[in-house]
């Protein structure tokens, strides 16, 4: 099978989700619909891409500014929060297998790791990822209550499982949202909704997956962000690592081991239903974790963003797509498009004005950069710790945490003929200054598009095959 058009007639809505997250849920859990996870900020809101989304302080206010009228929006969603992957889980399961194995006495806030039990799963989301999603589609309508009401996005979702249900759980926290709208007629005869599911498997032209930028894949271009963090992990790991050895006496800890125990705070946060922190959250400072943060920031950065000679450009192929959605006007074809997909309207359509799209952090990384957000002047240092308000806004915590989720909106104003784009990442509205925003943030749909040559000349797609 390369593509499915898949109407998911099994599933129904349980009373899980038939009442609206957004009225107040009535478990106690750190997450809730509008801002996301808000437990223990100075610490959860840097854990690179394995934060929960949460709202990131915008300096321009993310509302609908006055006089104008959201006319098209599109969603580029990560999946929620998932278990580690398959090799990392074995290797964190390793590093307490021998915790257990050599250290007799656990003391003071290491007393717990006596009793626990390493049984994290591998790849899927958990309960707790799912219900982010359930979250985000409430939020969506809700923020777009405006066309949601008549309409149903055009849904397409990145093969791997975890994606496509994050897709699912999406349109459930959306139909539920519009299902509870008193103005929506409380009908909804599209639901379940056709998801677009694009295969991940090798070859196959996957806008929302890389895997086809040969030299990428195979050549060195894929090693630097393991080498930046390398660096990086030089410098900020030996004085936890000590601290570690010395309270865990006989542990031995590795510098790799070192990293997992830091890892297993997010992991096992997220494994919670309610998104409790973690025992593993206390063993380090905030300053530890602003470190922490910085080092996935790096493996973004230097994977698939500019510090990477062909990051961005494995976000093209998407970058065109939303231009032809944008302008109306057929996909420009090249890098990863598939033109049998984007050539007929079952599986491209043109002119909606709601889409939804779901992906990763590699790949949503690399499309903001291929439309040139986040584009600073600097490399990131691999030395020194550079915060994300440094950063023109760039970490991987504020652009792709789990369900990490950014709208593209086109507005029409009363002051102005034509449409204008707004870019909205995790709530924080980006400036596009590469476009000449306004105080908004907004430019005309024009200099939006004019601003995309990267992705208009396919971005050095051919440096994928030399
Ligand atoms: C465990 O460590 C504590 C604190 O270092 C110490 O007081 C205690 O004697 C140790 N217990 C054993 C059984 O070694
Ligand atoms: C962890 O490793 C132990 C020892 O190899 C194994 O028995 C256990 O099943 C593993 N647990 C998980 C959750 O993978
Ligand atoms: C997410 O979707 C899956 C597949 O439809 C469903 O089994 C699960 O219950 C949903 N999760 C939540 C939290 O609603
Ligand atoms: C493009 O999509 C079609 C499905 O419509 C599929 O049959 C074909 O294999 C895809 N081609 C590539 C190169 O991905
Ligand atoms: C960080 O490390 C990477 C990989 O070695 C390298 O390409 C990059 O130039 C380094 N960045 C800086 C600012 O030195
Ligand atoms: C600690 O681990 C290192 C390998 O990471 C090993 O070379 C060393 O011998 C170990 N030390 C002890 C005391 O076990
Ligand atoms: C798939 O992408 C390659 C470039 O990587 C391109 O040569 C080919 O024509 C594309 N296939 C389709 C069906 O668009
Ligand atoms: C889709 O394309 C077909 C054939 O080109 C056309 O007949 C049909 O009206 C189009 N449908 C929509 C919804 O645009
Ligand atoms: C990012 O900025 C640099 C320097 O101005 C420019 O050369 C590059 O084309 C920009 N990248 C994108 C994708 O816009």
């Amino acid at each position: 099978m390369l593509i499915g058009l898949t109407a998911f007639a099994g599933f129904a809505v349980s009373g899980a989700f038939a009442r609206p997250s957004n009225r107040g849920s009535t478990l106690a859990t750190c997450d809730n619909v509008a801002h996301g996870y808000q437990c223990d900020n100075a610490v959860s809101h840097f854990w690179g891409q394995y934060s929960p989304y949460f709202s990131v302080a915008s300096e321009i206010a993310d509302k609908v500014p006055q006089q104008c009228e959201i006319t098209f929006v599109q969603i580029l969603s990560r999946h929620g929060a998932r278990d580690p992957t398959a090799s990392k889980t074995a290797s964190y399961n390793a590093t307490i297998q021998k915790i257990h194995a050599n250290v007799k006495n656990f003391t003071g806030a290491y007393a717990f790791l006596a009793d626990y039990e390493y049984t994290l799963g591998a790849d899927q989301l958990t309960t707790f990822g799912q219900q982010e999603l359930v979250n985000s589609g409430t939020k969506y309508y809700n923020r777009y209550e405006q066309l949601a009401r008549h309409l149903t996005p055009f849904l397409r979702s990145s093969g791997e499982a975890r994606v496509v249900e994050s897709a699912q759980n999406f349109t459930q926290g959306f139909h539920a949202a519009k299902l509870a709208d008193k103005s929506s007629g409380k009908l909804d005869s599209a639901y379940p909704y056709p998801i677009l599911v694009i295969p991940e498997e090798d070859g196959v032209n996957n806008t929302l997956n890389h895997g086809l930028c040969t030299d990428f894949e195979n050549g060195p271009d894929g090693d630097i962000a393991a080498d930046a963090q390398a660096t990086w992990t030089s410098v900020f790991i030996p004085p936890i690592q000590a601290r570690l050895n010395a309270a865990l006496p006989g542990a031995n800890l590795s510098v790799t081991d070192t990293v997992s125990i830091m890892d297993l705070c997010p992991f096992n946060t997220v494994a919670s239903p309610s998104g409790t922190i973690s025992a593993f959250c206390a063993l380090f400072t905030e300053a530890e974790w602003h470190q922490y943060g910085y080092y996935e920031t790096l493996n973004k950065y230097y994977g698939y963003s500019y510090g990477n000679a062909l990051g961005p450009t494995q976000g093209v192929g998407f970058a065109n797509e939303l231009i032809a959605r944008m302008t109306n006007e057929p996909v420009h074809e090249g890098a990863s498009t598939n033109s049998t997909l984007d050539s007929i309207n079952v599986t491209f359509p043109l002119g909606r004005h709601m889409y939804a799209d779901f992906s990763h952090d590699n790949d949503m990384t690399a499309i903001f950069s291929a439309l040139g957000l986040y584009n600073g002047t600097d490399p990131l240092s691999n030395t020194t710790i550079v915060e994300a308000a440094q950063a023109n806004g760039y970490s991987a915590s504020w652009t792709v945490p789990f369900a990490a989720r950014a709208y593209f909106e086109k507005m029409q104003c009363h002051a102005h003929r034509e449409e204008l784009v707004r870019v909205v990442v995790n709530d924080r509205v980006l400036p596009l200054t590469q476009c000449n925003g306004d105080s908004l943030g907004r430019c005309t749909l024009s200099a939006f598009v004019d601003s995309l040559d990267f992705a208009k000349t396919d971005g050095h797609w051919d440096q994928c095959f030399v």
